[in-house]
């Protein structure tokens, strides 16, 4: 069963999906707040937030604690063996579903603080403003070889890599804290009347990060608590499957034309292009075959900087030799940080500028390397 809304209850219609059939999961359950009377903002308006049956539905901690080890151990049961699980939650209910998780023998990968922008204050100013929210990746034990778009991750990371790095080229480590608005304008949801259709909806960064970085084109994205069904949605958009439970009908019904909205997107990001590493080959093999020639200046910007060497090193002006990536890396930033010369770099065909990756690719092709 693949990109279908399925309205009901999760803990039956989980019962009923295949063992092993997901390759992602992603869940957002009630995080049972425990929100009493009505919040006010500091100009006396009602404030707005999660007060709903759905997060109330729960009579005790032992209750809470039954209903998260019931959809955990189907959710176990549902994930592939390589697969991911991500949960998210609040310091309401974070710690006893990492405490769940761990006795159901799950395998933790990593916690991720989503360190919200723009965070609800705290109105009263009577405790520390709530700024941020935990995502649990784990998978289903040690051995599980779960899939990683390392630099497809890099591609994503705006949290610790300025912008005018960024579009310099500088890629760093996607790191745990995630730095990401909360769902907002546009995006949010409204219902017929033009009201917040829902209180927790999810932005489609977030899952966008997750879904891009752990899973590839065509694998199926589960979500036992669609609510707005934002996973749904961006997994369509990324050309994943999804399928997503959800038991109220109002957001089934809005999900579904959410969804159905949703052009998937033909991206590097979506191909995982940065993580499809290309054959290994050499400057030198590419200068035996004709492709490069020794001596042969590499341009930057126009600029001709490097001189091409029998061993695929560059030298420069002063006879130093070096490397097309830290030749760049000192170019671009000079302080030590190296790029990835098969971004920068061309060389003169034709009369015309031609980046050397295309050279490498046209060789790696015409000799059939794989
Ligand atoms: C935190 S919200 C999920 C929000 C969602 N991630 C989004 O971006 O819109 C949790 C959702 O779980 C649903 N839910 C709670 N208990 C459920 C149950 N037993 N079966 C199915 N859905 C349930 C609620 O109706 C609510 O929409």
């Amino acid at each position: 069963m693949r990109n279908q809304i399925i309205c009901g209850d999760t803990l039956e219609e989980m019962k009923k999906l295949p063992d092993e059939s997901v390759d992602l999961i992603f869940a957002d359950p009630p995080y049972w707040m425990r929100v009493e009377g009505v919040l006010k903002r500091v100009n006396g308006n009602d404030y707005d937030g999660c007060d709903d049956a759905w997060d109330n539905q729960f009579t005790s901690l032992e209750d809470y604690e039954k209903f998260t080890f019931a959809w955990l151990t189907e959710c176990k049961r549902l994930l592939k063996k390589d697969g991911s699980l991500w949960v998210i939650g609040g310091m309401q209910c974070i710690y006893l579903i990492g405490y769940a998780l761990q006795k159901l023998g799950f395998w933790f990968i990593n916690d991720v603080v989503w360190s919200k922008r723009n965070p609800t204050p705290n109105f009263k100013g009577t405790r520390l403003n709530n700024a941020h929210e935990t995502l649990i990746w784990a998978v289903k034990n040690k051995t599980a070889r779960f899939h990683f778009n390392y630099k497809t991750a890099k591609e994503l990371n705006t949290d610790t890599v300025s912008f005018s790095d960024f579009s310099d080229g500088v890629r760093k480590q996607l790191g745990s804290v995630w730095r990401l608005s909360v769902c907002q304008g546009e995006e949010r949801l409204k219902d017929d009347s033009g009201n917040k259709l829902h209180s927790a909806q999810k932005p489609e960064e977030l899952l966008y990060r997750i879904i891009a970085i752990n899973s590839q084109i065509g694998d199926l994205v589960f979500d036992p608590f669609g609510g707005s069904m934002t996973t749904a949605a961006v997994a369509k958009r990324l050309g994943r499957d999804y399928l997503c439970i959800e038991m109220n009908p109002v957001y089934c019904k809005y999900g579904q034309a959410r969804v159905a909205a949703v052009q998937p997107e033909n991206t590097k990001i979506a191909r995982a292009d940065f993580d499809q590493k290309p054959p290994r080959v050499t400057f030198n093999e590419m200068i035996e075959a004709g492709y490069f020639r020794e001596g042969e200046p590499l341009y930057y910007h126009h600029t001709p900087y490097l001189y091409l060497t029998a061993e695929g090193k560059g030298i420069k002006a002063d006879g130093s030799v070096t490397d097309i990536h830290s030749a760049i890396g000192k170019i671009k930033k000079n302080d030590g940080t190296r790029l990835n010369g098969w971004d920068f770099w061309e060389v003169v065909r034709n009369d015309s500028f031609v980046p050397i990756k295309e050279i490498r690719a046209k060789y790696i092709k015409d000799k059939k390397i794989v």
